[in-house]
């Protein structure tokens, strides 16, 4: 039976099958090919979407933005200090609000429970656009880039997350690599390893899709004959101040240098959800080489710059792969 997610809500991976990710992705790339074509796409016209952010953003709000605009649709985007939402009306009344003038939602916050209230009772498909547990769109981009670079063949695939593997995108990689067949690496140090309820949702699914789910705090070990080499921020939004000293601490070895990708596959790539701290051109860079002397913090320049870099390719499929779960969830 074909895949259909019409009326679906995108909330975290785990709700949805391998056939269903591989459907999304299939249709991120004939979006991706219309769009390079100039071939006009507007399936949706008539239609208008509403962005909710209580979080900062580049990448997912202009990809939702551009998505929809190409799309046909209208959009609102409601930023941290643009609505009455959470501070003098609740988030349920908030989605019988929007769900009556919107034919979907996007939701950037902080409580998984606030997206999922969202779409329990607007009544109309609602998008995680990233909260404190998932980061589910980001995969999207993420797999239809490592896709690209090997060709569409990416079973059996290793990926390795390297930095604060507790966090909302190397959770949700965890989830997306076990479901396409990709073994997936955390390394950290284990007080930034994922929590017990993501690898023991993962693990058997790894299971029967033929591939691994591995916790080690050896960044050696980790990266030998790795095929994709994955970092993130290690402090993430949401997070208080205070926790830098002691993240910058106990991450320093698990930074991506170039003597760590030396030792991955001749053919590996380096990945980045951004933004990144590969050096000292943000106010929050400069002020942790100030406070610690870091001038580097989860990549090293040269990597982030290097050959095996596909971060800005990767941030480019942010929009095509946003497109396709819109059209996928309201056609
Ligand atoms: N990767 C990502 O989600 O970027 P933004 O925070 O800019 O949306
Ligand atoms: N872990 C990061 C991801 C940003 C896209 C954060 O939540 O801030």
């Amino acid at each position: 039976m074909g895949v259909n997610l019409s009326g679906r809500s995108f909330l975290k991976l785990l709700d949805f099958t391998t056939d269903e990710i591989e459907y999304l992705l299939a249709l991120s790339r004939n979006l991706k090919d219309l769009k390079r074509t100039g071939t006009p796409h507007k399936y949706l016209e008539g239609k208008n979407v509403v962005l909710l952010f209580q979080k900062d953003s580049t990448r997912t709000r202009c990809a939702f933005e551009v998505g929809a605009m190409d799309l046909g649709m209208g959009v609102t985007y409601l930023g941290p200090s643009g609505s009455q939402m959470g501070k003098k009306e609740s988030i349920e009344d908030t989605a019988r609000v929007l769900g009556r003038m919107y034919d979907g939602i996007e939701f950037r916050g902080f409580l998984q429970s606030d997206v999922e209230e969202l779409a329990a009772k607007s009544g109309v498909p609602v998008w995680n656009g990233l909260t404190d547990l998932w980061h589910p769109t980001q995969m999207l981009a993420d797999i239809l880039t490592v896709q690209e670079h090997f060709n569409y063949d990416i079973k059996g695939k290793t990926l390795v997350f390297m930095g604060d593997a507790k966090n909302n995108v190397a959770r949700s990689l965890m989830v997306v690599c076990v479901k396409l067949g990709m073994n997936f690496v955390a390394c950290g140090p284990r007080a930034c390893w994922p929590a017990d309820d993501v690898v023991d949702a993962c693990k058997p699914i790894a299971q029967a899709n033929g591939c691994t789910v591995t916790l080690t705090d050896d960044p050696v070990a980790a990266v030998t004959g790795a095929d994709v080499v994955y970092t993130d921020v290690w402090v993430s939004m949401g997070e208080p101040d205070e926790v830098w000293a002691e993240r910058i601490e106990q991450l320093q070895p698990y930074r991506v240098t170039q003597k760590l990708m030396d030792l991955t596959a001749d053919d590996s790539i380096f990945l980045h959800c951004l933004p990144s701290f590969h050096d000292t051109n943000t106010t929050v860079g400069a002020d942790i080489a100030a406070r610690f002397g870091v001038t580097e913090m989860e990549v090293e320049d040269a990597v982030f710059e290097g050959p095996k870099s596909k971060v800005f390719d990767e941030a480019e499929n942010r929009m095509h792969t946003i497109k396709a779960v819109m059209y996928a969830t309201l056609k």
